[in-house]
């Protein structure tokens, strides 16, 4: 069991827990993710580790209500518990003093990013993060970047924050000023990383992405979360979350995500219709 210590809404639908888990912050690397239970009967869900600090043990995870799992876990309180919380898992980030780094933040790809900005830094790079979102109301996670960045640029699609426009015309940008960079990080949704990496491979630019298939048991044993890199078969909870984007399939990894969408939809309607609460 993990209790929450802090409970925090950081945008609407979006989440931020501050959990009591010891064990796994003092181990927790920059990349590495949880896989959490809300109660007995639910499915396992993995959440990336947005922070931790293994002197008070504490864990920071972020996460947006988008079905079933996650909109149980909005419903726990400070004080309460998550039934449990495995980690960490996943590979870390490769870390190195690779020069210019740009790291790109889609949407709630913001907390994610956070501790491998953090990294980078103390690896002793210059770290350019964009972040992106649909507007300044579902920004996360700015205060944060800004912390731990070289140079923060925001871009919202509407301009309510930042420049109006997508992140990968910001990258583009940089390119085009002529703008040494070493290695191109992407975090958010796959369309994205996959757009990151369209602009990245005409100019040959090593570009790493964490990837979030649908995962099960989170140990390399069941198979679900299976991509292809470079046309072999990887298993993001094992091998991953973290690939060379320039070799990823994102066009199964997509149809791969969406192989549930009828149940989850079902089962997220009968949740609300049947219970609304928490197990
Ligand atoms: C390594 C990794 C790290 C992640 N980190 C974060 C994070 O920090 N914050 C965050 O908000 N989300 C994160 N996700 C996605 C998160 O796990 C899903 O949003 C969550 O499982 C959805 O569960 P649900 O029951 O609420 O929604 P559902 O209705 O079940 O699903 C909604 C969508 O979430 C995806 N999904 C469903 N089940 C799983 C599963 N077991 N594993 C992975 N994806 C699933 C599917 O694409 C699905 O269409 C991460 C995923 C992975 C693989
Ligand atoms: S989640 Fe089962 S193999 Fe990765």
């Amino acid at each position: 069991m993990a209790r929450i210590k802090v409970k925090k809404t950081l945008a609407p639908g979006v989440r931020q827990f501050v959990v009591d888990a010891p064990l796994i912050a003092r181990k927790a690397k920059a990349g590495q993710f949880v896989i959490l239970r809300v109660c007995g009967e639910g499915e396992r869900i993995p959440l990336t580790i947005a922070d931790s600090d293994a002197a008070t043990g504490e864990l920071t995870i972020v996460f947006a209500e988008v079905g079933e799992t996650t909109t149980k876990l909005g419903k726990l309180n400070a004080g309460e518990e998550i039934l449990d919380l495995v980690g960490p898992l996943g590979k870390p980030t490769h870390l190195e003093k690779f020069g210019t780094v740009v790291c790109i933040a889609g949407g709630i790809g913001a907390a994610p990013v956070h501790p491998i900005v953090k990294a980078l830094r103390k690896a002793g790079n210059e770290v350019i993060t964009i972040m992106g979102s649909r507007n300044k109301d579902l920004m996360i996670f700015e205060e944060e970047l800004r912390k731990v960045s070289s140079e923060v640029i925001i871009t919202t699609d509407d301009g309510s924050s930042g420049r109006q426009g997508l992140v990968t015309e910001v990258l583009w940008e940089l390119i085009e000023q002529g703008k040494k960079i070493d290695l191109v990080v992407a975090i958010g949704p796959v369309v994205m990383m996959q757009a990151v990496c369209h602009v990245t491979r005409d100019r040959c630019l090593p570009t790493v992405v964490s990837l979030n298939p649908i995962m099960v048991d989170g140990t390399g044993m069941c198979g679900a979360c299976r991509v292809t890199v470079g046309g072999v078969t990887k298993f993001v909870c094992v091998d991953g979350p973290e690939f060379d984007g320039l070799k990823v399939d994102f066009d199964e990894l997509k149809m791969r995500q969406r192989m549930y969408l009828a149940e989850e939809k079902r089962a997220f309607e009968e949740y609300k219709i049947t219970c609304g609460g928490r197990c």
